[in-house]
């Protein structure tokens, strides 16, 4: 059958991108937006790493989907168009498929070359759904096509929101909110726990995490025409326990010089690149969050450790 492929936002493309890495890079305490760690390899070691045991979210959000498939599918309703903001594999919205039923399904990602695969399968094996992806950074505009007039129901699960800073996940989930019309949003999100619990999740003893990281010098070589070296970096993982999150850093392991074309950066043994925020809610926190974002209505599933919470907001 005809896979009916959008690629809207030809933004994505290499050169706009330039402007905020150098940007990036060139500040006092330098950083890369976590965007960037989802090329094509890091986004197959971003599934690699959701298959890691330390990696608790994955699984206990699977678990929560699973024991609570019925209440979830009931509050969120049947039809309508699920849009997945962050797709990925998009194999997390099939495992509603049979019960939610929705008419369309919408996959969002920031990397579309992984999408299109992914989707390409699924179209197969549900031709009754109407599937359409788009390439689209909704980190800084989410933008719904008019188009889509059933009723819309967001599902964002992983805890993505977590790599947002609170004024930027209040404006996601703001323009979620009006745009959602008369659905809602179904949300995961990661709690917080104990120290051990986050490091052995960020800092893996495979070191997974730390290849995931690491490809990041890649992913922003390929972008920038710059010259990173993976092996004069090392991934270092803190946990910050007055903004409620993990933070993912690159350390340099050497003084060294990265350029690119028009430009460079020397960096200090030591110093660190920022990559990643992971923010951890806490039941209250979310809900209040939700609320400022406009949402009326919380019904929250979690697991018997309380490490992680699945939410469905209207
Ligand atoms: C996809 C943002 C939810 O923060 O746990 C996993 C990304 N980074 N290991 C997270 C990630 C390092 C992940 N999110």
């Amino acid at each position: 059958m005809q896979i009916p492929i959008t690629l809207e936002d030809n933004a994505i493309t290499h050169h706009d991108f330039i402007p905020e890495i150098e940007a990036g890079l060139l500040a006092q305490s330098a950083s890369i937006s976590p965007k960037f760690l989802y090329d094509p390899l890091g986004s197959h070691l971003f599934t690699a790493i959701t298959l890691l045991p330390e990696y608790y979210l994955t699984n206990i959000e699977k678990n929560i989907f699973t024991q609570y498939q019925e209440q979830i599918s009931n509050a969120v309703g049947i039809g309508g168009t699920l849009i997945d903001l962050g797709a990925g594999n998009c194999q997390k919205a099939e495992s509603f498929f049979n019960s939610i039923k929705p008419s369309s399904y919408l996959a969002i990602d920031f990397s579309v070359e992984y999408l299109q695969d992914a989707l390409k399968k699924l179209a197969g094996k549900y031709p009754h759904i109407h599937m359409q992806c788009i390439g689209m950074d909704f980190s800084k505009q989410l933008m719904i096509p008019s188009s889509i007039t059933s009723k819309r129901t967001f599902f964002y699960p992983g805890s993505s929101i977590g790599n947002f800073l609170s004024l930027e996940a209040l404006q996601l989930l703001s323009q979620i909110k009006s745009q959602a019309n008369d659905g809602g949003l179904l949300i995961g999100v990661d709690l917080m726990k104990e120290d051990s619990v986050l490091m052995a999740a960020y800092d893996d003893p495979l070191k997974v995490t730390a290849a995931f990281n690491l490809n990041i010098l890649r992913s922003i070589n390929s972008q920038l025409g710059s010259n990173f070296r993976v092996d004069q970096f090392h991934h270092k993982v803190i946990i910050n326990h007055t903004e409620n999150r993990v933070e993912l850093y690159l350390e340099a392991l050497e003084d060294l010089t990265v350029s690119w074309p028009g430009n460079s950066r020397a960096f200090k043994m030591g110093e660190l690149i920022h990559t990643e925020n992971s923010h951890k809610y806490t039941m209250e926190s979310i809900k209040q969050l939700l609320k400022s974002a406009g949402f009326e209505t919380t019904q929250i599933w979690t697991d018997p450790k309380h490490y992680f919470a699945v939410i469905y907001a209207q």
